[in-house]
């Protein structure tokens, strides 16, 4: 199989564990790509710090600097496009990206979300589960389209909802499984295996 080493744009918010996640299977051999940059709309995000660790490029984009969301878009998209990324990642980025943003990249913005979607879109989303009472929540990774949440999924996992369950015991157990699945939907990309027709995506 012709696997090709992706270079990764991370957008982030908060502490990025998800990003580390991702990080730490490139180094270890288990995923074919690198983060080459990531940039958060927050400047006191703990991402930066943790990539900045790893001698990852870390930079802080104050939305605010910019008098549109167009133009600070416009600086995300100067910025990946000096990092030669293939793909972008967002690892717990609370922001809505544009139309324009996303034709620009077309099919090339992932994201995870800690529900089992289209359950639980938005903010809380194990709040929400909890507050639902169902028994089974989980986690989805899936291209980011227009919508919020709502674009094609790649891959989900499961995770029980526990009778004694509250939103942080299920999101702890959640963020585990987010740990494991995230880099595996970029190295099925990596390897080829992904194709989008309508909203359905198809592994190979
Ligand atoms: C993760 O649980 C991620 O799924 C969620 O934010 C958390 C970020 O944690 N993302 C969303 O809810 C996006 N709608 P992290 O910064 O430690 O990766």
């Amino acid at each position: 199989m012709n696997t090709k080493t992706l270079r990764l744009g991370v957008l982030v918010s908060g502490r990025g564990s998800n990003m580390e996640a991702i990080i730490k299977a490139g180094e270890e051999g288990k995923l074919n790509a690198k983060v080459v940059v990531v940039i958060s709309d927050r400047s006191e995000a703990p991402a930066l710090k943790k990539a900045e660790r790893k001698n990852i490029k870390s930079l802080y984009v104050n939305p605010k600097q910019f008098s549109t969301k167009a133009e600070y878009e416009e600086e995300l998209i100067k910025i990946f496009s000096s990092f030669e990324v293939d793909l972008i990642i967002l690892a717990g980025f609370m922001r809505l990206l544009s139309p324009r943003f996303l034709s620009y990249y077309k099919n090339k913005v992932l994201n995870i979300h800690p529900s089992l979607l289209p359950s639980f879109p938005g903010l809380e989303p194990q709040k929400q589960a909890i507050d639902y009472g169902v028994k089974v929540s989980g986690c989805t990774v899936h291209f980011v389209d227009e919508g919020m949440d709502t674009g094609p999924i790649i891959l989900q996992r499961a995770v029980p909802v526990l009778e004694d369950d509250d939103a942080e015991s299920l999101a702890e157990r959640i963020l585990k499984e987010e740990h494991d699945l995230y880099w595996r939907a970029i190295q099925l990309i990596a390897e080829g295996r992904v194709t989008i027709e309508g909203r359905k995506v198809i592994l190979k």
